[in-house]
């Protein structure tokens, strides 16, 4: 059945109004201390800080400090400082973000901004940690090296090594990486040197002229002569198909254009943000919980896997979203899908899923990765959701400088 985006809102509304005002964001921060607390104690046990990533076969999965998901769990714990005031967050967020030291030199891939962003942004934003304003600046230098000024975008991945070496790419761009776009606006704003924005702005707008269908769904990966500027293809990495509309890929979207917005007051980015929820909330495919399916033209729907890090992203941006916008609908779908991952039907029970708050993600189909399985950034963007909420209710903006 197709729904339409303000409908829906009607009855969320309805829904939302029974509950007691920010019972949900105390509940969720009490359930995260258990949780959260048993996976510090887990990945601090040993000589060594480890950085959990998710829960297979009941065993926590560790990554090293240059996957892309490296930052994430120094965030989240940052988060758990901002949502309680606790210093002992702070100082378990402390040490998870410096053992990411290294990053600021990565030059490799493009995920640099989402992870030292993630750790070194937020303890910046909440402690104002020496040191942590450098760190910033030397990623955002690093990160600039990516930078294909005949194309005007960062190249994402490198095409020499791993998978993508087996797919004839020659300047690959993905969708997510507008996330990364962050680190350079706030890396021009720390240091007055426009460089940095500049090329976010150039990224931005390629982005946004080259990345989508004509629905306002977003292809996964842009290849690009990086000679001559040329588009070379559009395709999937972690999609069903290329021209389908993979879940997360939609959640970078729209976060990253409203992320964009907040930095340049530029229309046009707010504009697409729009249309990407028009494109979201009235797709015949969007369940009714608002947590999609992996993809949105998988055609194994309704049998197939939900991802609840794509739910928790949407619904970050939509808080933005409802911000910069000021209009009604954003944050009260905001609020939907916070109440559903909120639900039993993703939140996990105490002590159970390895720690880790969320259920039910995906990370890549195609590679037969991280499926149906708790995610480190699922549960990052859903706290994020959280606060941002909370922010808004109090009057305040959701994003906090
Ligand atoms: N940035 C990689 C992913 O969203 O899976």
């Amino acid at each position: 059945m197709k729904f339409k985006f303000f409908s829906l809102l009607a009855l969320t509304v309805a829904a939302v109004q029974c509950a007691p005002k920010n019972d949900i964001i105390r509940n969720n921060t009490d359930n995260a201390c258990i949780q959260l607390k048993s996976l510090v104690e887990a990945s601090e046990a040993g000589d060594t800080v480890r950085i959990p990533s998710t829960f297979i076969n009941g065993e926590i999965v560790y990554v090293p400090t240059d996957d892309w998901v490296s930052g994430f769990f120094a965030g989240t714990l940052w988060y758990m400082y901002e949502l309680t005031g606790d210093e002992y967050w702070a100082e378990h967020a402390r040490k998870h973000t410096e053992i990411l030291d290294t990053i600021q030199y990565l030059t490799w891939h493009h995920d640099v901004g989402f992870m030292v962003y993630d750790s070194y942004g937020n303890g910046l934003r909440l402690k104002n940690i020496d040191g942590y304003k450098k760190v910033i600046e030397n990623t955002a230098k690093s990160l600039s090296t990516r930078f294909r000024p005949e194309a005007g975008i960062l190249q994402s991945w490198n095409v020499d090594r791993g998978w993508q070496a087996e797919r004839g790419w020659k300047c690959p761009v993905i969708i997510d990486n507008m996330m990364n776009l962050e680190l350079l606006f706030k890396a021009t704003e720390f240091t007055g040197d426009s460089t940095y924005a500049k090329i976010a702005v150039s990224h931005a707008d390629k982005t946004l002229e080259n990345h989508y269908r004509p629905d306002y769904s977003t292809y996964h990966v842009v290849d690009y002569d990086d000679e001559t500027g040329a588009i070379r293809g559009k395709y999937t990495a972690q999609g069903y198909a290329d021209e389908s509309g993979w879940a997360r890929g939609q959640a970078w979207s729209i976060y990253g254009f409203t992320m964009a917005y907040r930095f340049t007051s530029d229309p046009k980015y707010l504009e697409r943000a729009e249309k990407v929820a028009e494109y979201l909330f009235n797709h015949p495919n969007m369940p009714e919980d608002l947590v999609p399916y992996w993809d949105f033209d998988c055609p194994d729907i309704p049998d197939t896997y939900r991802d609840a890090s794509s739910a928790a992203i949407i619904a970050s941006a939509l808080y933005e979203l409802s911000y910069h916008t000021k209009k009604a609908g954003y944050k009260e779908t905001a609020d939907k899908i916070i109440e559903s991952l909120s639900s039993p039907a993703y939140r996990a029970e105490p002590g159970t899923n390895g720690g880790f708050i969320l259920m039910h993600s995906v990370g890549s189909i195609p590679h037969g990765s991280c499926i149906d399985v708790p995610l480190n950034y699922a549960d990052y963007y859903f706290l994020e959701a959280l606060i941002r909420k909370g922010n808004i209710e109090k009057g305040l903006a959701p994003v906090t400088k």
